[in-house]
């Protein structure tokens, strides 16, 4: 698909639920449209990755605020953040409000390149832009997503079982969720897309309808 022409600023924020389908839908945007992408997870993930690393107990705030404000993004190697323990890890950090504050400066320039950004995360639609001009939150069933991640973590050679990881989703959906700062939630006036039913062709499709029509309602 060859990218299209983007009107200066096109910010697309995309949001929802650990294995919802989100970071395939973004990427999918992002060549679509010819914007840079973030997937602001990953950092979430290298506070993570930065705290076990330095021995740190995952739970102590007090060393979470003070790496966020140090670690360098160069430092990892994606591979190293992909994998469960990572993603509970980045979860307890996430819900740490000197973590959330700490990042938000680097994903807020990301936004404001020139031409426009695709992020996506929990709170982009929320608080990290609240202007964007197309907002999607992204969602399946617990067992859809359970099912998308299992096979995910296979192919990378992580052994799980199905009930494991459907627990860590309900788990992680529950912090999400219910933490004070920034939870997770569909800013009013996103679009809710339910890809439980859908093949990645059809929910691509249904994203960039949504986009576009968000486009030329402007
Ligand atoms: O891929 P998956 O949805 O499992 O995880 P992720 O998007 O990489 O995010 C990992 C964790 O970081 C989530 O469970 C959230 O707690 C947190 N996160 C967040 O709080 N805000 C964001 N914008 C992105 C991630």
């Amino acid at each position: 698909m060859s990218p299209e022409q983007t009107p200066a600023g096109l910010v697309i924020a995309v949001d929802g639920p650990a294995a919802s389908g989100k970071g395939t839908l973004a990427r999918r945007l992002s060549a679509h449209y010819g914007l840079p992408y973030l997937d602001t997870g990953l950092l979430y993930r290298m506070v993570a990755r930065a705290m076990l690393d330095a021995g740190h107990d995952i739970r102590d705030a007090d060393a979470a605020a003070r790496l966020v404000s140090t670690f360098e993004e160069s430092a990892f190697a994606e591979d190293t953040l992909r994998g469960r323990e990572i993603g509970e890890a980045a979860s307890v950090v996430a819900a740490m409000p000197a973590v959330r504050s700490g990042l938000i400066a680097r994903q807020r320039q990301f936004a404001a390149q020139a031409g426009g950004a695709v992020l996506d995360g929990r709170d982009i639609g929320t608080v990290i832009c609240p202007q964007a001009q197309a907002k999607l939150f992204v969602t399946a069933t617990p067992e859809v997503r359970a099912a998308r991640r299992h096979k995910e973590l296979a192919g990378r050679g992580e052994a799980a079982t199905f009930e494991g990881i459907l627990a860590d989703i309900r788990r992680r959906d529950a912090r999400d969720s219910g933490r004070s700062d920034a939870p997770l939630k569909a800013a009013d006036d996103a679009v809710i897309l339910d890809t439980s039913a859908l093949t990645v062709e059809e929910a691509a499709a249904a994203a960039i309808a949504i986009v576009e029509h968000r486009r030329t309602a402007r």
